[in-house]
C-alpha cells in the first residue's frame, strides 16, 4: 500500500470555520486551535463573541486566529472569506462549514424567504465555500468537514425545510469527495442532540429526542470538536463519510 501516513499535528494549519463565535463552532475552533491550528473565525451577528474567542487564541499563541463578518446568503461571501484567510495566514487547509439556520417550518405555511434561508445557510453556502476554497484547499492536500445534522438521513417532525437542507449537504459531502479527490478530503459530522437550539424548543421533543438515545443522554459540543479533530488530524485515507455523534440516536 502506498503510503502509510504517520498522524500529523495540525501545527500552522489553516481553519476556516463558519459560524464560529459561538456554541458548537465555538467549540471546534477551540480544540483545533488546541491541537496547533491557526483558525479564521468567521461569523455574522456575534462580532463581540467572535473578537473575544480570537483574542483568547492569540493569547495562547500571537496571530493564531482572526475573524471576519460575513452573512453566508450573500454570494461575495465564499470568495471574500477565503481571500480573508488567505490574506490573514497565506494558506488555507481546512474549511469547516458549520453554519446554520435552524426553525421549525410547519407545512402550509412554509414560505420563500424561509426556503432561501434554511436551503441557503445549510446548503448553498458550503457548496460555494467548498468551490471558493477548493484551489487553495488542494495545494494543502486539504480537507472539507461539514457539519451536517442526524435529521439529514430521517426527518425531524416539523422541520421539513431544515432536514431537506441536511439532507442536500449529506449528498453534498459524498459527492464532493469524489469531485475533489485525490488533493481534498470531504466528510461529515452528523451531531445528535449535543447542544439546545437557543430560540426554543417544545420540552416534549426534547424528551422525546433523548429518549431515542441509546445512550439516554445529550452530548457535548465537545465530542463534535473531538470528531473534527480526529478527521483533521488522525484520518487521512477517509473521505465521503458521515460520523454520527449523536449517543446512538440513529441506530
Ligand atoms: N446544537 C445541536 O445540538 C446540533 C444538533 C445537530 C446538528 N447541529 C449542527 O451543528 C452546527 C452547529 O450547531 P449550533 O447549534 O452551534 O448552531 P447555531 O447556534 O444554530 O448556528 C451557528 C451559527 O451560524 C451562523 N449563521 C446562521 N445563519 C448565517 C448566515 N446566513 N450567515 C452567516 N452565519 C450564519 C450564526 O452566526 P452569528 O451568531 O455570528 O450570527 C450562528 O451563531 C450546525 O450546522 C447545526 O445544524 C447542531
Amino acid at each position: 500500500m502506498a503510503g502509510t501516513h504517520e498522524s500529523s499535528s495540525l501545527l500552522d494549519r489553516v481553519v476556516l470555520i463558519t459560524g464560529g463565535a459561538r456554541r458548537v463552532g465555538a467549540e471546534i475552533a477551540r480544540t483545533l486551535h488546541a491541537a496547533g491550528a491557526k483558525v479564521l473565525i468567521h461569523y455574522r451577528s456575534s462580532a463581540g463573541a467572535a473578537a473575544l474567542l480570537a483574542e483568547e487564541f492569540n493569547r495562547i499563541r500571537v496571530r493564531s486566529a482572526a475573524i471576519h463578518a460575513a452573512d453566508l446568503l450573500s454570494a461575495e461571501a465564499p470568495d471574500q472569506l477565503v481571500a480573508a484567510a488567505l490574506a490573514q495566514f497565506g494558506r488555507l487547509d481546512i474549511l469547516i462549514n458549520n453554519a446554520s439556520t435552524f426553525y421549525p417550518t410547519p407545512v402550509g405555511r412554509i414560505t420563500a424567504a424561509q426556503w432561501d434561508d434554511l436551503m441557503g445557510s445549510n446548503l448553498k453556502a458550503p457548496l460555494f465555500l467548498a468551490q471558493a476554497a477548493a484551489h487553495s484547499l488542494a495545494r494543502q492536500q486539504g480537507l472539507i468537514i461539514n457539519i451536517i445534522d442526524i435529521h439529514g438521513l430521517r426527518p425531524l417532525k416539523g422541520y421539513p425545510l431544515y432536514s431537506a437542507a441536511k439532507a442536500g449537504l449529506a449528498m453534498l459531502t459524498r459527492s464532493l469527495a469524489r469531485e475533489l479527490g485525490p488533493d481534498i478530503r470531504v466528510n461529515g459530522i452528523a451531531p445528535g442532540p449535543v447542544l439546545w437550539a437557543e430560540n426554543g424548543m417544545d420540552e416534549d421533543l426534547k424528551r422525546e429526542i433523548i429518549g431515542k438515545t441509546a445512550l439516554k443522554r445529550g452530548g457535548d459540543p465537545a465530542d463534535i470538536g473531538r470528531t473534527a479533530l480526529f478527521l483533521a488530524r488522525d484520518a487521512p485515507y477517509i473521505t465521503g463519510q458521515i460520523i454520527a455523534v449523536d449517543g446512538g440516536r440513529s441506530i
